[in-house]
C-alpha cells in the first residue's frame, strides 16, 4: 500500500475577516486529474470562506484507500475531516459519519439523482453527499475502425473480439506492443466492476440479487466469464491481468490499443495535448452478451464528514461547496467527471466538453449497482471472493462453470456469517 502523505496546505489568500478560521483535511485520490482538480476545488472553498484545507493524498486503488480509511476511522482519528467515499462503502462505514440530513438543506439534497442519494442513505441516515458518478464505457479508436472497414462500435462481445483481432493483427505488423482490447483485469474492485458488466450483459444477474439471494451460479454467468477468459493472449495482452484503470488508460492513450473499458475520466485525458489519440476517440455503451443487453457498472464518489472531526461545521461547508453545481460543472468540463446533478446534463458547456454525457445519458442513469446494498457490511468480502474467482478464470486456473460453482460455496459461507 502506498504510504499516506499529508500533502499541501492551501491557505486562504486572506484570512482577515474569517471569524473562526480553521484547517480542514480532505482526502483526494490521485487517479487521472483527481488530485489536481480536488486541490483546485478545495482552494476555491478556502478562498471563499477564509478557512484552509490540507489534502490527504489517497492511494489510487479503491481497495487500498478503504484499508487506510478503516484504520483511521477505527482509531477514531480526527486527522481527516472529510473523506471521499466510494459508492459501495456507505453500508460498511456509516457508523463513522455524520448524518447530513438536516445539516445540508433539503433542496440541495433533492437536486441530486435520487438513486445516488438512496445509495448514500443507510437506515435513514445520509452518510455522504454525491460528488461524481461513474459508469463503465467502451472507448474505441475511430481512425482505426475506419482503416479496417468498420462503420460502428461493436454491439456484442463477439463482435468486439472479431474487430479487435482484425485491428490488432494489422497494427502489430508495425507495432508489436499493440493490443486489441484493454480493461481492468487485476484482482481488485475494478475487476469486480468489469466482470459484473460481462455477467449482467450476458443476462447472468448481479452476483447477489436485491433480496440478498446468491445468483452467480448460472450458465450465463459462466459463459460470460469464459468469454472474458478467451480474450487473454488473443485480443488482450497477458499483462492485462495486472491492469487497473490507469494502466489501461496509459496503453490506450499512447496509441497502443483499439478498444478500452474505462470510466468517463479517461475521456478528458484522452483529449489532452499529450494524448496520442486526441481527436480519434469514440465512446459507446459496452457490448452485450448473446441475447442480453449492455450493462455498465455503477461507480462514483461521495463526500462524507467524519464523526471524529473537530471541525464539523467547516467540514460540512466544504462538502456542500464541492458537491454543489458550480464545482461539479468545473470538474465535468475540466476532467469529464460525471455530475450527480441531472440539471448539469442539460448544460451546454458541459455537453460541449463531453458530448457523450448527452448521447449516453441512459447508460449513466441505467448503470447497474454492485450488490453492496443487499450484502451490507459483507460487501467487501463478497467482492473479493468474486474478483478472485474471475481472476482465476482469466489466469486459466478455473473454467467459468467451476468459478461460479465455487462462488456459490464461498459466498454461501460469507452469507452464513450474516448479511
Ligand atoms: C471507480 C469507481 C468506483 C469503483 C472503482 C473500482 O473509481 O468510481 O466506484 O469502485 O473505480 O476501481
Amino acid at each position: 500500500m502506498k504510504k499516506p502523505a499529508l500533502l499541501i496546505a492551501l491557505t486562504a489568500a486572506s484570512m482577515m475577516g474569517a471569524a473562526h478560521a480553521v484547517t480542514v483535511t480532505l482526502t483526494c485520490a490521485a487517479v487521472g486529474q483527481g488530485l489536481e482538480l480536488c486541490k483546485a476545488g478545495a482552494a476555491r472553498w478556502a478562498k471563499a470562506t477564509g478557512n484552509s484545507v490540507k489534502l490527504f493524498e489517497s492511494p489510487n486503488l479503491t481497495n487500498d484507500a478503504l484499508g487506510l480509511y478503516q484504520q483511521q476511522l477505527a482509531a477514531k482519528s480526527s486527522d481527516i475531516d472529510v473523506y471521499q467515499l466510494d459508492v459501495i462503502w456507505p453500508g460498511l462505514l456509516e457508523q463513522h459519519f455524520v448524518d447530513l440530513n438536516g445539516k445540508v438543506p433539503a433542496n440541495e439534497i433533492a437536486a441530486h439523482f435520487k438513486g445516488i442519494i438512496a445509495a448514500d442513505t443507510v437506515g435513514g441516515k445520509l452518510v455522504a453527499m454525491p460528488w461524481y458518478t461513474d459508469a463503465g464505457l467502451l472507448y474505441y479508436r475511430t481512425d482505426l475502425l475506419k482503416k479496417y472497414g468498420f462503420t460502428a462500435a461493436p454491439k456484442t462481445w463477439a463482435e468486439l473480439a472479431t474487430m479487435a483481432k482484425k485491428i490488432q493483427d494489422g497494427e502489430q505488423k508495425t507495432n508489436k506492443a499493440f493490443s486489441g482490447y484493454v480493461f481492468q483485469g487485476k484482482n481488485y474492485e475494478g475487476l469486480t466492476c468489469d466482470a459484473l458488466e460481462w455477467v449482467a450483459s450476458f443476462g447472468g444477474g448481479t452476483i447477489v440479487d436485491d433480496s440478498g439471494k446468491i445468483t452467480i451460479n448460472n450458465p450465463k454467468a459462466a459463459a460470460a466469464l469464459d468469454a472474458a477468459g478467451s480474450w487473454i493472449k488473443s485480443i488482450s495482452p497477458a499483462g492485462v491481468t495486472t491492469y487497473g484503470e490507469e494502466e489501461a488508460r496509459g496503453i490506450f492513450q499512447s496509441g497502443n490499443a483499439a478498444f478500452m473499458r474505462n470510466w468517463p475520466y479517461a475521456w478528458s485525458l484522452g483529449q489532452g495535448e499529450d494524448s496520442k489519440v486526441k481527436g480519434n476517440i469514440g465512446v459507446a455503451p459496452l457490448p452485450a452478451g448473446p441475447g442480453g443487453s449492455p450493462a455498465a457498472s455503477l461507480g462514483g464518489w461521495q463526500l462524507g464528514v467524519s464523526k471524529y472531526s473537530k471541525n464539523q461545521a467547516a467540514a460540512i461547508s466544504l462538502v456542500r461547496y464541492l458537491s454543489g453545481p458550480a464545482e461539479q460543472k468545473i470538474r465535468a468540463i475540466e476532467g469529464s467527471y460525471n455530475p450527480t446533478l441531472p440539471a448539469l446534463y442539460q448544460d451546454k458547456d458541459v455537453l460541449k466538453a463531453n458530448p457523450f454525457f448527452g448521447s449516453l445519458y441512459n447508460v449513466f442513469t441505467a448503470a447497474v449497482p454492485r450488490p453492496s446494498g443487499p450484502t451490507k457490511d459483507k460487501y467487501n468480502q463478497v467482492s473479493q471472493a468474486f474478483s478472485t474467482a474471475v481472476s482465476d478464470v482469466l489466469n486459466k486456473k478455473l473454467t467459468g462453470s467451476a468459478a461460479v460453482a465455487q462462488l456459490q460455496t464461498d459466498l454461501g459461507r460469507i452469507k452464513g456469517r450474516g448479511w
